[in-house]
C-alpha cells in the first residue's frame, strides 16, 4: 500500500507501475453509501499511485488494453466526462463518448432501451450520468458490463467524493479528525451526499451550512451539524467546501435574491477568516463566481485546492476503472 488514513500518512506520488491491491468487492461503483473504509482507502491509495503517471510525458499504462468504455451522459459535464475519457485512454482502453443530444434518445428511446442497445455492443464499462436519482442503479441491473455512476440527480456522485478525499488526504496527510463545512445548496447536491457518506466513514466531522430552504430535510440524520449562520458554522473548520446553486433541480423559488444569498452565504475573505488557520477552500465545479464564492478566493493558490481537485479527478477515475476491470470476466491484475 502506498498510503493510509492515518494522521502521519505520507502523500506519495507514484508512477502507476506499482501493483496496489484494492479490497473492492463490487461489480459496479454506484455510490459511496455501502462502501467500507478499507475499500475507500484502497481506491485512494491506487489513485495516489496514478498521480505521478499523469505528470510524466508518457502517461500511458495499458492495463485496460482491449477494453471498451462508453461515456453516456444525459446531463452536461466538463470535468467528469473529460477525466473519465482521459483516464480510460491513459489505461489503454478504447473510449466512446455518446452524445445524448444527437442520439436516438431525442426520438423517444428510453434510458433502459438505450442502455440495453449499448450493452449489445459489448462494452466493458459504462459510465453514466442522469438527472434522475436512482436511474444509474436501475440501468446497472439491465446490463452485463460494469457501471460507474457519474452523478444521478441529487443522489450520489461517488467519484467526486473520492477525488475530494484524495485532495484532502494529500494536503493534510489524513481525513480523520478534520472538520469539513459543506456550504450552499446542500439540498440538491449529489456531491454533498457522497461527501457526507465518505468523509464521515473516514472519521471527519461534517457541518452543513446554508439557508434553511437549501438544507436537506433530514440533515441531522446524516450525522452532520447544521448551521444557518455561515460565520458561526465556519468557526474552527479545516476545509470549506462550496457548492453551486443547482437551479436545474429547483422547482419554485428557494431564495429571495442572488444578491442576498451572496451577502449571507457567499464565501469572501471576511467569512473565510472564521475558519482555522491553514484552512483550505474546495469546490467541485462548475463555479458561479460572485454567487457562492468570491473570485479572488477561488483563484488564491495558497488556500484554493480547486485545480488540484480537477487533477485528482483523473487519477481517481483511473483507479476506479482499474479496480472495476479486475473484476470483469478475463480481468485480474496484469504485469
Ligand atoms: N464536478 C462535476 O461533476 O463537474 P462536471 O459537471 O463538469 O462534470
Amino acid at each position: 500500500m502506498t498510503g493510509s488514513n492515518s494522521p502521519s500518512a505520507p502523500t506519495p506520488t507514484g508512477t502507476g507501475t506499482e501493483q496496489v491491491e484494492v479490497p473492492y468487492n463490487h461489480r459496479h461503483l454506484l455510490g459511496i453509501q455501502g462502501l467500507v473504509p478499507r475499500e475507500i482507502t484502497g481506491l485512494l491509495d491506487l489513485a495516489d499511485s496514478y498521480v505521478g503517471l499523469s505528470r510524466q510525458v508518457d502517461k500511458k499504462r495499458p492495463l485496460l488494453k482491449g477494453r471498451t468504455l462508453i461515456n453516456l451522459f444525459f446531463e452536461p459535464s466538463t470535468r467528469t466526462q473529460a477525466s473519465f475519457e482521459l483516464a480510460g485512454k491513459r489505461l489503454g482502453a478504447d473510449t466512446v463518448n455518446m452524445s445524448v443530444r444527437t442520439s436516438s434518445v431525442t426520438k423517444g428511446e428510453t434510458l433502459i432501451d438505450t442502455a440495453v442497445t449499448l450493452n449489445a455492443m459489448r462494452p466493458d464499462i459504462l459510465i453514466v450520468r442522469h438527472n434522475s436519482s436512482g436511474a444509474v442503479d436501475l440501468l446497472a441491473q439491465k446490463v452485463d458490463c460494469a457501471v460507474v455512476n457519474a452523478g444521478d440527480g441529487s443522489n450520489e456522485h461517488p467519484t467526486q467524493a473520492l477525488l475530494d478525499a484524495l485532495t484532502i488526504r494529500r494536503r493534510f496527510g489524513r481525513i480523520e479528525g478534520l472538520t469539513v463545512a459543506i456550504c450552499g445548496d446542500v439540498r440538491h447536491s449529489r456531491v454533498a451526499r457522497s461527501n457526507i457518506h465518505l468523509l464521515s466513514a473516514m472519521g471527519a466531522r461534517i457541518r452543513l451550512i446554508g439557508p434553511p430552504t437549501l438544507l436537506p430535510p433530514s440533515a441531522e440524520r446524516l450525522g452532520a451539524e447544521v448551521f444557518t449562520d455561515m460565520r458561526e458554522g465556519l468557526k474552527g473548520v479545516d476545509i470549506v467546501m462550496m457548492l453551486r446553486l443547482q437551479s436545474e433541480r429547483m422547482e419554485g423559488n428557494y431564495l429571495p435574491s442572488l444578491r442576498e444569498f451572496y451577502h449571507l452565504y457567499g464565501l469572501d475573505r471576511e467569512k473565510f477568516d472564521y475558519a482555522n488557520p491553514g484552512a483550505v477552500i474546495m469546490h467541485p465545479g462548475p463555479m458561479n463566481r460572485g454567487v457562492e464564492i468570491e473570485s479572488a478566493l477561488a483563484d488564491d493558490p495558497e488556500i484554493s485546492l480547486i485545480q488540484e481537485q480537477v487533477e485528482m479527478g483523473v487519477a481517481v477515475r483511473m483507479s476506479v476503472l482499474d479496480v472495476l476491470s479486475r473484476r470483469l470476466p478475463n480481468g485480474g491484475p496484469k504485469q
